[in-house]
């Protein structure tokens, strides 16, 4: 078990990696190009704070998080570099933010009147980014409509205009011609705001996919998330280059083996029945702790650099798994082994990315979905 865990399953998160992460990303820019690590969700399931101070010191210019009280968090930490709520902000979280002197997104002038009404009440200024929507459809203005808002807002004393920002759908397919789209619609509106001599400072389009296939959209900062986190924007059609390295290792330790003989059934719903003596191990995880239980589970984990089948449906908090070839190759595995999830053990690894594969999803939401009763510990390498 680590010494520094106060459970049998734990994340290790490496700062060696984060940093090198982060450098690897910054010698892909202009000098004058900031970085803004995303550290939302809990630092994409690696845990916010820590990754932060990591990052932090490694020289990132700023943060983005999806939510206020993400970002208020951060502030309490310690971090005093701009931090921007990519995600809505409503005007009623006003005061918590210029508090906080928390960045948040605007996108709509009902919302960021109130903003500025709230802000001027008690004689602060808010700075704002805005967001504009080129195709993702998701949060923004539309470019027709950008440059008045931009108009209205720089109209309004008690918000600071700082940046104008937009977000890719597709900047991780090998096809870049939805990206390009997207980014020609940006430009334009960035191109008419300069026309007319309000174009905010900041301007903002790349991802971490973007960062590394399109530099040409780099602009005056980047914000990238899962890059520096080591893990692929897209594990086919865009994966990292080389010199990048995954920062979380997933592991836990054996709870308890056991001997099944023929016709022993696992778990609940007795959905597992073993078809001869076998050997089982016990693990202290369960889908409470972000290991799913359906529609697709984890498949196996390593134990000894060898594959450990689940067996059974995954608990709440437990989970089974056959060990019989493991120990019939390697010996007796006892209460206490280390068990990876994700990470490598030995020379066999399990990646997040082959971890994704399985659950019919992205690596994004394997690690972002770890919750957080299950430790993280900061480890130097
Ligand atoms: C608005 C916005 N910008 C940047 C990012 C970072 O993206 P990535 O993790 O692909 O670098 C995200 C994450 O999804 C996002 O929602």
């Amino acid at each position: 078990m680590h010494p520094d865990s106060p459970r049998t399953t734990w994340i290790e998160v490496s700062r060696a990696a984060l940093t090198n992460n982060l450098h690897q990303l910054r010698a892909r820019l202009r000098g004058r190009t900031q970085l803004m690590a995303i550290v939302k969700a809990n630092a994409y399931g690696h845990g916010a704070t820590l990754v932060a101070r990591t990052l932090q010191q490694a020289g990132a210019d700023a943060f983005g998080v999806a939510t206020l009280g993400e970002a208020i968090e951060l502030r309490q930490a310690g971090i005093n570099e701009p931090i921007l709520v990519l995600g809505y902000t409503p005007a009623q979280q006003a005061e918590d933010a210029l508090a906080n002197r928390i960045t948040i997104t605007v996108f709509e002038r009902t919302t960021a009147l109130e903003f500025d009404r709230r802000a001027r009440s008690i004689g602060a200024r808010l700075a704002v980014h805005v967001k504009v929507n080129t195709g993702m459809n998701r949060l923004g203005v539309l470019p027709d409509a950008a440059p008045a808002l931009v108009d209205a807002l720089f109209g309004l004393h008690n918000l600071q205009v700082q940046g104008i920002f937009t977000h890719f759908a597709t900047s991780d397919e090998a096809d870049k011609g939805f990206a390009e789209e997207q980014f020609a619609r940006f430009s334009s509106v960035l191109d008419i705001l300069s026309g007319v001599g309000l174009r905010p400072p900041i301007a903002h389009a790349a991802n971490s996919a973007a960062l590394l296939t399109m530099p040409h959209t780099h602009l005056d900062l980047v914000r990238s998330g899962i890059a520096l986190y080591g893990l692929d924007p897209d594990m086919n059609e865009c994966p990292l280059p080389r010199g990048f390295m995954p920062a979380l290792r997933w592991k836990a330790i054996v709870a308890q083996v056991a001997n099944l003989t023929a016709g022993d059934t696992v778990s609940y719903g007795r959905e597992f029945t073993a078809p001869h003596l076998m050997r089982v191990a016990v693990l202290p995880i369960g889908y409470a702790d972000g290991f799913p239980r359906r529609p697709f589970h984890w498949q196996s984990v390593l134990i000894r650099g060898m594959a450990a089948p689940i067996v059974g449906r995954v608990c709440m908090d437990q989970c089974i798994v056959d060990i019989t070839a493991i120990e019939h190759a390697t010996g007796i595995v006892p209460q206490g082994e280390e068990v990876v999830l994700i990470g490598s053990q030995g020379k066999t690894s399990l990646s997040a990315e082959t971890v994704s594969v399985r659950l019919g999803t992205n690596n994004y939401d394997v690690v972002s979905r770890i919750l957080p009763r299950v430790p993280r510990v900061y480890m130097v390498k």
